[in-house]
């Protein structure tokens, strides 16, 4: 808002007890400043005003603008509280009256997102989650191979859970094969097509289902989900699972391979094959986990901004951060 909403014609005023509270990167945001007395006389050359206008018995409202002592004015006229609120509520009224629409209230990205408030496609599209910037739902291209990527409790099983019902919304008549282990929840939700739940499994599932996908074409989707796909690397199953994931790739299904996200590190061709398609679900992310492991540079961020279930959706080269509904 501070870099750009100046040109957007959105105006902002803050206030803080201390200049040394501003961060200099807002501060300089700020064309004008208006100093209050201050406790600390080093504080008004950090606002750019004389120190020797205000003491600490200067009155309430006595301010420094513009290098000028000033007296600010009091709405109403009278300091007290009550009468405050009174002629504020007289003064919204008024320019009620003048026709102006109200302000819209800020909102904020909510952390448990109930999957029943959310439409069930996005212009044709299967519901990813809700995004950071419009705080509106935002849609997926359900086709191609998908990263699904976070730490331990981050939500990667409640996005599995939820990316496969939203597919199943957008396309009812979905083919789902599944690839993990036999402890998973996941591979124990109903309407899968097929499970492998072990390694030799695994490998005859995958040819199968890489022949499927190759003879199925438009109308018809294909979802296959292969939770901690670092389980199979190096195994009797890892090359039959590559070209799996190849034809996954050059067909208009779906392939979403999860994995925690330490393990998508290293480039051996399993993991490889999933990453080179530069699209997927980064949980909780680090700020280098974009360019490792998907290729497209995330905006420095703090893990402390992304509660489970909240991540960077990257896809043809952008992010966008992005809340994941919690299914029940
Ligand atoms: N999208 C979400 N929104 C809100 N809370 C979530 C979300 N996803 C996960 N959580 C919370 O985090 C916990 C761990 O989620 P889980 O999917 O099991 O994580 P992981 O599989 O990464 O270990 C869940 O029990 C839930 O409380
Ligand atoms: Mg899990």
């Amino acid at each position: 808002m501070l870099a750009e909403g100046r040109g957007l014609g959105m105006h902002v005023a803050i206030t803080a007890d201390r200049p040394g509270s501003v961060p200099t990167g807002i501060s300089s945001a700020f064309q004008r400043r208006v100093a209050l007395r201050l406790a600390d006389e080093g504080g008004y050359l950090l606002l750019d005003a004389p120190a020797d206008i205000l003491s600490p018995s200067s009155p309430p409202g006595r301010a420094v603008i513009d290098g000028a002592e000033a007296q600010l004015a009091i709405v109403g006229g009278d300091p007290g509280v009550a009468e405050q609120a009174k002629a504020l509520g007289a003064l919204a009224e008024a320019i009620a009256r003048t026709g102006r629409a109200p302000a819209a209230g800020v909102g904020t990205l909510g952390t448990e997102i109930p999957p029943a408030s959310l439409p069930a496609d996005v212009g044709g599209l299967p519901v990813l989650g809700v995004s950071d910037d419009t705080l509106a739902p935002v849609g997926f291209e359900p086709s191609g191979a998908m990263v699904l990527s976070g730490p331990p409790a981050s939500g990667r099983t409640n996005a599995l859970r939820w990316l496969i019902a939203s597919v199943e919304r957008a396309h009812p008549k979905v083919t789902r094969y599944y690839f993990g282990s036999p402890r998973s929840v996941i591979g124990q939700l109903p309407g899968w097509e097929a499970t492998a739940l072990t390694v030799e499994d695994a490998g005859s599932l995958a040819k199968e289902v890489a022949a499927t996908i190759a003879e199925t074409g438009a109308g018809e989707k294909i979802l296959v989900v292969i939770e901690q796909i670092g389980d199979f690397l190096s195994t009797s199953a890892d090359s039959a699972l590559v070209e799996m994931i190849k034809a996954a790739k050059r067909s208009d299904h779906l392939l979403i391979a999860e994995n925690e996200s330490g393990g998508w590190g290293s480039s051996w061709p399993l993991l490889q094959e999933v990453k080179a398609a530069r699209t997927g679900f980064l949980l909780q992310p680090e700020s280098m986990e974009g360019d490792t492991i998907l290729k497209t540079s995330l905006p420095r961020v703090s893990r402390a901004d992304f509660p489970p279930g909240r991540g960077f959706f990257i896809a043809r080269g952008k992010s966008m951060r992005v809340q994941l509904p919690l299914v029940e």
